[in-house]
């Protein structure tokens, strides 16, 4: 693996697709395991989860059900603005164990946003799977239930994530070279 170039930026190799692939499942067996005969509802947040949000999906082998929901609070390399939902939920999650799929926890502000929507529905539980979380970095304290891999307060693209549109197309993850 090589240092990528993404609009005016360099990242380096951070994560490997291998790396990624056994913390998947590793946070799969967890949830088999909690949720069984659960049913659960997971929430899979767009557009930076999709790839995880596949991947950890097929390897689960409970019944599970999956919906997806697109928010943003993100322009460029800095977190913050509004939180707009832009394509709804689908899904009656009332009475329902729901697990939220978010690719990167980062100040917490668009879960600390989303989240009391969601339980205003009244849920049977509301967890969280984030494959990376930044702790360093919060503003909103949110607690990732089951979280891939913690990491520093640095920029990465790569398996979903992107930088200004760009970048998610890598199995792997990369970090800002500065
Ligand atoms: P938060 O609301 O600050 O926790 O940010 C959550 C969202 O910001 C994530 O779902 C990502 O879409 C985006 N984000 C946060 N950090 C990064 C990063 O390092 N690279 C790419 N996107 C990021």
């Amino acid at each position: 693996m090589s240092i990528i170039r993404i609009h005016d930026k360099n990242f380096k190799p951070y994560i490997t697709a291998e790396a990624i692939r056994k913390k998947v499942a590793e946070l799969a067996e967890a949830l088999n395991k909690d949720y069984k005969e659960k049913n659960p509802v997971f929430i899979a947040i767009l557009n930076g989860s999709f790839i995880f949000a596949a991947d950890l999906f097929k390897e689960l082998t409970i019944d599970a059900e999956i919906s997806f929901i697109k928010l943003a609070s993100y322009k460029g390399m800095k977190s913050g603005g509004q939180v707009i939902t832009s394509i709804g939920l689908d899904t009656e999650i009332f009475g329902r164990h729901v697990v939220i799929i978010e690719d990167i926890v980062d100040t917490g502000k668009t879960l600390n946003e989303f989240l009391p929507q969601l339980q205003h529905q009244q849920p049977a539980s509301l967890k969280i799977v984030a494959l990376l979380h930044k702790p360093e970095a919060t503003i909103y304290p949110m607690k990732v239930d089951y979280s891939g891999f913690e990491i520093p307060d640095k920029f990465v693209v790569g398996y979903g994530l992107d930088y200004n549109g760009l970048g998610r197309n890598t199995p792997a993850i990369y970090q800002l070279l500065e």
